[in-house]
C-alpha cells in the first residue's frame, strides 16, 4: 500500500515571535532573540511535535526603526551550531546572503553544520533586500534586484560544486597502510565565472544527506526562476489559497523546465496560526496581538519593506498616494503585494500599516478549524508544507504542537514518528549523488592546470 502524501512542517525561530510587538505580549520572553535557553526550549517542542525543521531568518542592516527582534539577535549559523547539540532529528535551516558572502566560506559553514548535526542542515539562500547592507560590507552600492539574482545563480552553482569536492569514500584513514585519503576522489572545482573565481577543493567532506538542503525565499519572477533551478524548498507568503495555488503551480512548472520532478521542490507558505478553544477566543487573541502595536511602530514596520521610507509624511486617514516604483529594488514581491492591496482595497495609510503589521491570512480559529484549513491548502495543491511563524512564542508553538498536530496525525496527514534522522530523509527529497562519483572526470577537471595535478601527488 502506498503511503498517503505527507505534510511537512517547519517553524520560525524569531525571538519572542513574528509580530513586531511580540515582545510586549504578557506571555512573551522579551529577550528571546538572544536567549539560547529559550531557543532550546522551542526546538525541543518542535521536535516533540515531529516538525521537519526550524528556520532562522536574518538581515544585515538595522536602524532605530527596525523590527525589535532584529536589533539584537544571534547570527544564524552560530545559533544552528549550538542547537545541533540539543536535538537529534529536526532539520536546522539558516539564512545567509548570496550578495554579501563568499561561496567558499558559505560552503564550509553549512557543510560544517551538516556534519555537526549528522545530516540536518539547510541553507535559506537569500539575495538581501536591504540597501543599507552595502554600508556594512565595504561595498560602494547595493546591487540591483536583477544583479543580485544573477549573482545568486552563480553563487549556488559554486557552493554546490564545492560540496562535492570529496567523494563519499574518499577518506580511508587506514592506520596500517598510512593512506589517509584517495587522491583520485578529491576534486577541484576550478570555477571561473562572472562574479566568482574559486579553485577548491573545499576542506570538508559530505554528510549523510549528501548536501545541505537549499531553501529559497523570494517570490518575484527572478526569485521563482532561481528556486526552480536550484532550490529543494521554497519559503513564500500568500494572502489566500488561490494566490498560493498559482504560485505553487508556477514554481513546479518552472522546475519541470529544468528537468526536475514536481516532488523534488517543496513549497512552504508561511502562516501564523492563532488558536483558541472557540472561534471567539481565537479572535480575541488576534485582537490582543493587533492591539500591542502603536501606529508609529506600524509605520516603521511598513517603511522597512520600502528601504526605511518615512511614511509619516502622508496623512494617516487618507488613501495612500501612488508609490510608483518605490520598493522595487528590495523586497520586490512583498512591496508589489502591499501596493496592490492598498490600491485595490483603497486602504488608508493607517489601515495599510496595521494590516501589514498584523496580517489576517486565515488560520485563526479552533484547532479543528486550523487543521481543516491546513488540509485544504495541502490537498488543493497550494502547499507541500507550512512554515509556522507564530505571532508570539512559546505559546503559539505550544498550542500548535499540542492541539493541531494530533489532529493532523489522526487524519493521516502528518507523521507520528520521524522516518529518518536527516533533513532530506524527512522531507523525502533525494540525496544528490556526488557529481564525480562515477570516477569520470568532468570538463572542468580535464582542463585542470598541470601544476594543480602535480599538487595532488
Ligand atoms: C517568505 C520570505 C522570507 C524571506 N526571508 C528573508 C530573510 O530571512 N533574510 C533576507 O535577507 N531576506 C529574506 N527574504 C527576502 C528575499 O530573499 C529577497 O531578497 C527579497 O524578497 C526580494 O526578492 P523577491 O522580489 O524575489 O521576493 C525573504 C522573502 C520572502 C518572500
Amino acid at each position: 500500500m502506498t503511503q498517503k502524501r505527507q505534510l511537512k512542517l517547519g517553524t520560525m525561530l524569531h525571538g519572542p515571535g513574528g509580530h513586531v510587538a511580540a515582545w510586549r505580549h504578557p506571555d512573551a520572553v522579551a529577550d528571546a532573540s538572544v536567549n539560547l535557553a529559550f531557543y532550546k526550549r522551542l526546538v525541543r517542542k518542535a521536535e516533540e511535535g515531529k516538525f521537519d525543521l526550524v528556520f532562522v531568518a536574518d538581515g544585515l542592516y538595522i536602524t532605530e526603526k527596525s523590527h525589535p527582534n532584529f536589533l539584537n539577535r544571534f547570527e544564524p549559523i552560530t545559533l544552528l551550531a549550538a542547537l545541533a547539540g540539543f536535538s537529534t532529528h529536526i532539520g536546522l535551516v539558516g539564512t545567509l546572503s548570496t550578495s554579501y558572502s563568499e561561496p567558499f566560506t558559505v560552503a564550509r559553514q553549512f557543510a560544517s553544520i551538516d556534519l555537526i548535526s549528522n545530516g540536518r542542515a539547510g541553507w535559506n539562500a537569500v539575495t538581501s533586500p536591504l540597501e543599507g547592507s552595502a554600508l556594512n560590507y565595504s561595498k560602494p552600492a547595493h546591487p540591483s534586484h536583477e544583479l543580485r539574482y544573477r549573482i545568486a545563480h552563480e553563487f549556488l552553482q559554486v557552493t554546490k560544486g564545492l560540496w562535492d569536492s570529496w567523494e563519499d569514500d574518499a577518506f580511508v584513514r587506514d592506520k596500517q597502510t598510512g593512506v589517509f585519503f584517495h587522491p583520485e576522489k578529491m576534486h577541484r572545482l576550478n570555477h571561473k565565472g562572472e562574479f566568482f573565481s574559486v579553485q577548491g577543493p573545499l576542506n570538508i567532506g559530505r554528510s549523510r544527506q549528501g548536501q545541505p538542503v537549499i531553501f529559497q525565499a523570494g517570490s518575484s519572477e527572478a526569485g521563482k526562476e532561481l528556486a526552480a533551478k536550484e532550490a529543494d524548498a521554497v519559503f513564500t507568503n500568500h494572502d489566500n489559497i488561490e494566490a498560493a495555488k498559482r504560485f505553487y503551480q508556477d514554481v513546479k512548472a518552472r522546475a519541470a523546465r529544468y528537468g526536475r520532478a514536481p516532488e523534488e521542490i517543496l513549497i512552504f507558505p508561511g502562516i501564523a496560526p492563532i488558536i483558541g478553544h472557540t472561534q471567539e477566543e481565537a479572535e480575541r487573541k488576534y485582537e490582543q496581538i493587533a492591539g500591542l502595536v502603536h501606529i508609529d511602530d506600524a509605520l516603521n514596520y511598513l517603511g522597512r519593506f520600502f528601504d526605511h521610507f518615512d511614511f509619516s509624511q502622508f496623512p494617516l486617514d487618507e488613501p495612500l498616494p501612488d508609490l510608483g516604483e518605490l520598493g522595487s529594488e528590495g523586497f520586490k514581491s512583498t512591496t508589489d503585494w502591499i501596493k496592490r492591496i492598498a490600491r485595490e482595497e483603497k486602504l488608508t495609510l493607517r489601515q495599510l500599516a496595521l494590516r501589514v503589521t498584523t496580517p489576517r491570512k486565515g488560520f485563526i480559529g479552533t484547532p479543528e478549524q486550523v487543521a481543516d484549513e491546513i488540509q485544504e491548502w495541502f490537498e488543493a495543491g497550494a502547499a507541500d508544507g507550512f512554515m509556522i511563524g507564530s505571532a508570539v512564542v512559546p505559546v503559539g508553538l505550544d498550542d500548535f504542537v499540542e492541539l493541531v498536530v494530533p489532529i493532523l496525525q489522526q487524519r493521516g496527514l502528518f507523521r507520528t514518528e520521524y522516518e529518518h534522522d536527516t533533513l532530506r530523509g524527512n522531507l523525502g527529497i533525494p540525496v544528490p549523488p556526488n557529481r564525480y562519483r562515477s570516477g569520470q572526470s568532468t570538463a572542468s577537471e580535464k582542463s585542470r592546470a598541470p601544476e594543480l595535478e602535480a599538487s595532488k601527488q
